[in-house]
């Protein structure tokens, strides 16, 4: 039985355009999802859309359309974002469709089951924006004196009939879970602020609605339809089957990890653990908070229009530079603030001019000197053998900090190393080599073409297309590109004839500016 990773990401709200935001979370998953494939494991990696609630109800009423009108034009959107970045989710899911309502309904009736849902009414603050209801203690004072959510949302008073579940009985249960697994929820902050807000006491939460009707139906009371949030959150294991517990859910779900923006934490680490319990499931094995993007210091919206597209953005700098950008720019967790001078800097100074030309100057000189011809090497000096280690257990600090969701961690590990390759090629001089010792020519040669094929194999989840051109130039089979082929048991073969090379990062030139001329 192979090892098996499940990843989601969020399930995106359907009345809003696909912006960085949204493209970080996803390409985040899809980079975690890309390491575990090459590392051994099936991976299941599931994408989708949020479309019930009162704010998409609100959306299409706005824009004179029928919900699902709404949901099927905007969905497509995000599927097709997921293109854009190079996604390589194995699902998408739809609220709206039939798997997920039928998964909504019976994780309902399980609930019901255990005595854990009851009839009442509920009077309090909604906010639509959030689909959150709040507490009079949490609300602030907006600039006209009105009530906004800690969010910033505007609030209403909302008194209805309505379902509760009974969130306050698990108190208990969640804060054992959290010691029981203190590496549940990542980063540790986001982990200790989770753990003082369910010490600090947990009410009834209400998970049905009677003023509108775009939503899951209750089970036995078609007045109701389910609070949005527990209809999203059972996306995750609609995908895997559920109600049915054998296949794809006894596979992945024990290994299951939820990828959110720090804006849904509590959703994630307290009411769906819950929920779970009280279902009698296992909650999942991890769930890892990341900051916020913002622009020149101000959050990315529709309202202030300065949401930033994806698309834009990957076509004036290219796909695998984004990629790489936002995993390396700020720890995973943290916030950042989005500056395009940021990324030509990361793109040149780190693609194009270390990672870059540390395979073009390898490649090229092959290409020119030996005619394409990769050489065989002869006995190793203790630099190359040192090089060549450093490359073969890349793979260990790599994964530990991958586990953890260290992107940026990780890129400094490789990093290192491409330094260090950088530092080994000049010192070693092949260029200088060829008039006085052909021989050991050949084999610095072969040594930094092993390099770049150790290098590009791990930078493969980052920069898929560009890594896979480089092993494409090296030769390198499309089944010999997993991390067990790192070392020397797979090492290039000499005397292969290679493709003839092209670099594979270019500079970013902006626009206006010429390309710097070849020095003659
Ligand atoms: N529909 C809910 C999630 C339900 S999951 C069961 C939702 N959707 S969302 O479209 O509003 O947000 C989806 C994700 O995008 C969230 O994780 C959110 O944190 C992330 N981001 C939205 N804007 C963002 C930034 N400006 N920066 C980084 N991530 C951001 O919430």
């Amino acid at each position: 039985m192979p090892k098996t990773f499940y990843i989601t990401t969020p399930i995106y709200y359907v009345n809003d355009k696909p912006h960085i935001g949204h493209a970080y979370t996803t390409i985040a998953c899809d980079v975690l999802a890309r390491f575990k494939r090459l590392d051994g494991f099936q991976v299941k990696f599931l994408s989708g859309t949020d479309e019930h609630g009162q704010k998409v109800a609100k959306a299409a009423r706005d824009q004179g359309i029928e919900p699902i009108d709404l949901c099927d034009r905007n969905s497509k959107n995000f599927r097709d974002l997921a293109g854009v970045i190079g996604a390589s989710n194995d699902d998408f899911i739809r609220t709206t469709e039939p798997r997920h309502i039928a998964a909504c309904q019976a994780l309902w009736k399980d609930l019901e089951k255990s005595g854990h849902i009851y009839l009442a009414k509920y009077a309090g603050w909604y906010a639509v924006r959030d689909e959150a209801f709040y507490d009079e203690g949490e609300l602030t004072k907006g600039p006209s004196g009105d009530k906004l959510a800690p969010s910033g949302a505007p609030v209403e008073w909302v008194e209805e009939e309505s379902y509760f579940f009974k969130l306050s009985a698990f108190q208990e249960p969640l804060l054992k879970f959290y010691d029981a697994n203190p590496d549940f929820i990542g980063p540790k902050s986001r982990f200790n602020e989770v753990y003082s807000f369910v010490k600090g006491g947990l009410r009834d939460l209400s998970i049905s609605r009677t003023t509108f009707s775009w939503g899951v139906a209750v089970p036995g009371n078609e007045k109701h339809v389910m609070y949005v949030w527990i209809d999203a959150l059972t996306n995750y294991i609609a995908a895997l089957g559920y109600p049915d517990k054998t296949k794809d859910y006894a596979a992945y779900w024990p290994h299951a990890m939820h990828v959110v923006g720090k804006d849904i934490i509590r959703f994630h680490c307290v009411y769906w653990p819950a929920f779970l319990m009280a279902a009698n499931l296992a909650p999942p094995k991890r769930v890892f908070a990341h900051g916020w993007w913002t622009v020149e210091g101000q959050k990315m919206s529709k309202s202030l229009g300065n949401a930033i597209d994806p698309n834009a953005l990957i076509e004036k700098y290219g796909l695998d530079q984004i990629r790489y950008f936002l995993m390396r720019e700020i720890p995973f967790g943290n916030d950042g603030d989005f500056s395009e001078s940021a990324i030509s800097g990361r793109i040149n100074g780190e693609l194009a001019n270390e990672f870059g030309n540390l395979a073009q100057r390898g490649l090229g000189f092959i290409a020119k000197t030996l005619g394409s011809v990769l050489p065989a090497p002869g006995a190793y000096t203790p630099e190359d053998n040192e090089i060549l280690k450093a490359c073969a257990e890349l793979i260990v600090p790599a994964r530990v900090a991958m586990d953890a969701q260290g992107f940026d961690k990780a890129l400094d590990a490789i990093w290192a190393v491409v330094r260090a390759a950088n530092q080994y090629v000049d010192k070693q001089a092949p260029w200088a080599l060829k008039k006085t010792d052909p021989a050991r020519m050949n084999t610095v040669l072969y040594v930094m073409a092993e390099i770049v094929r150790h290098l590009a194999i791990i930078m493969q989840p980052f920069v898929p297309t560009s890594a896979n051109k480089m092993l494409d130039q090296l030769g390198v089979a499309a089944d010999a590109r997993s991390f067990a082929h790192l070392g020397r048991n797979h090492a290039l073969k000499g005397g292969t004839t290679l493709p003839a090379p092209s670099p594979v990062f270019p500079r970013y030139v902006p626009p206006g500016e010429s390309k710097p001329g070849k020095s003659t």
